[in-house]
């Protein structure tokens, strides 16, 4: 025990009440610990050991397959650390194996190469049946993993940066042939740590987790300009355990967006999103704080965001959907919420995103069922709340709780506004739409 606790302790003895308090307290920091159980490895090779130079000219491409060739091949018992000491490593992009640890050093930086001709393509995802921005193929990540497991991607605040510039001018220009790369992508992975690492101007979406299990993130920072397209924090993708936590995310799109595929492709492929922990997170982006949606089609549930800070943001909680997406968003609690100067405060909507193509079926409504949000302060927030369902698939059981959103003093904020939608409100200000007010289905809760 610590010290200080040890302290704490005997000025707890006076009373009875005060030493069950803190000692309850001290035990209910919650973690994504154990959610991916720790390895350690014994085994630990270099970039330099293979090429690799750190002089941010070297095409370091060979280095990377030639270091993780061996970790594959040799498969040494723990499996192996790849060291990145510090330096600019430029490379194309390569991908990871199991059983691996990438660990950026201290001033390690992992660049990607700004020459996009020769970028590989691959399949598009089964669950969106396309790109998600360009028909057919895509862009394969800068970093990516396929069927592993155990990956650990840590460090000491090393630095994994997409140079995306090149990327988003293309579609600016809308010269893009194919949809952009993620900067990092595990497809059909399991037990992965990403931790300790700077993520920096992806090309697209930064971390993208898609049919995987068991995903721990925390303690990352993820950066790019607000103007920068689609450059979504991290996007857990029809996988389940992800644990996200104690990390800080600027970016140009969405800082953290659960989906599960797109629309008759992500209702074929039937592969939802569940047990989404996301925690102490911090950010600001021109786009939504903590998002599900708007590809939603394989189901979303059991969601628990909380102890969230959003500065400077478009819609603080974005839960967002659309006709032909079909999917069940179910059971969804998002708390301890903290939001100053956001055009939107809560955002419950099924007429958002695009669709694949003309084939997406317009009877496949989604059904969004259990969502409760609470504890919620803002400042300077445009407007508290929109929530608009659907007439033949309303919102149901959405129970809001201690919400004080404040708008900007001496302006005219825009009120509430609701449709389709059934649920209760207790202490919510500004006073939401009637349609909560009159039908106090909510539980009694705890603070
Ligand atoms: C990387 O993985 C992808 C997907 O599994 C594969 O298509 C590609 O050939 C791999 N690239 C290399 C260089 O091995
Ligand atoms: C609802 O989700 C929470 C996680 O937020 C989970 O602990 C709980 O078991 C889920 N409830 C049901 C009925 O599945």
């Amino acid at each position: 025990m610590r010290r200080g606790c040890v302290w704490e302790m005997l000025a707890c003895v006076t009373t009875a009440l005060l030493v069950l308090n803190c000692c309850m307290v001290a035990a209910d920091v919650a973690t994504c610990s154990g959610i991916v159980p720790m390895v350690y490895r014994y085994d630990k090779i270099s970039i330099t050991d293979f090429g690799g130079v750190g002089d941010g000219r070297t095409l370091n491409t060979k280095a990377f397959e030639e270091a993780i060739y061996r970790i594959k091949h040799l498969r040494r018992r723990g499996g192996t650390i790849l060291y990145v000491p510090s330096g600019v490593y430029l490379t194309e992009s390569f991908n990871l194996t199991s059983r691996m640890t990438l660990y950026l050093a201290k001033g390690a930086v992992i660049k990607a190469t700004q020459k996009t001709g020769n970028w590989p393509l691959i399949a598009p995802l089964p669950s969106y049946g396309r790109g998600r921005e360009r028909p057919g193929g895509r862009y394969i990540s800068f970093i990516h993993g396929e069927g592993l497991h155990d990956v650990i991607i840590t460090g000491e605040k090393g630095t994994i940066d997409g140079q995306g510039g090149v990327w988003w001018n293309m579609w600016r220009r809308r010269t893009l042939r194919y949809t952009r790369p993620n900067l990092v992508e595990f497809k059909d992975s399991k037990g992965i740590i990403i931790s300790n690492v700077i993520f920096k101007n992806s090309p697209f979406w930064n971390i993208h987790p898609v049919y995987c299990s068991h995903v721990v993130i925390r303690h990352v920072t993820i950066l790019a300009p607000p103007s920068s397209p689609n450059t979504d924090g991290i996007d857990p993708d029809s996988s389940s355990h992800v644990c996200i936590e104690d990390s800080y995310i600027s970016t140009g799109d969405d800082l953290v967006a659960i989906k599960s595929g797109w629309d008759e492709y992500g209702i074929k492929y039937g592969r939802p999103s569940t047990d989404i922990t996301i925690r102490r997170v911090v950010g600001s982006s021109p786009f939504a704080g903590i998002a599900v949606g708007s590809e939603t089609s394989g189901g979303i549930y059991n969601v628990l965001a909380e102890h969230i800070t959003l500065k400077n943001m478009g819609v603080g909680i974005h839960l967002k959907t659309n006709i032909g997406r079909g999917g069940i968003i179910k059971n969804i609690t998002i708390s301890d919420v903290y939001m100053v100067n956001v055009r939107k405060g809560i955002k419950i909507a099924a007429d958002v995103g695009d669709h694949p193509d003309k084939n997406y079926n317009p009877n496949a409504l989604p059904v969004l069922n259990h969502v409760r949000i609470k504890n919620v302060r803002g400042k300077k927030v445009e407007q508290a709340g929109l929530i608009q369902g659907l007439k033949n698939s309303p919102f149901t059981d959405i129970c809001l709780s201690n919400i004080n959103l404040h708008g900007y003093p001496r302006r005219n904020n825009v009120p509430w506004k609701c449709s389709y939608v059934s649920g209760g409100a207790i202490q919510v200000r500004p006073s939401p739409c009637s349609d909560l007010i009159h039908r106090s289905s909510c539980p009694i809760q705890g603070r």
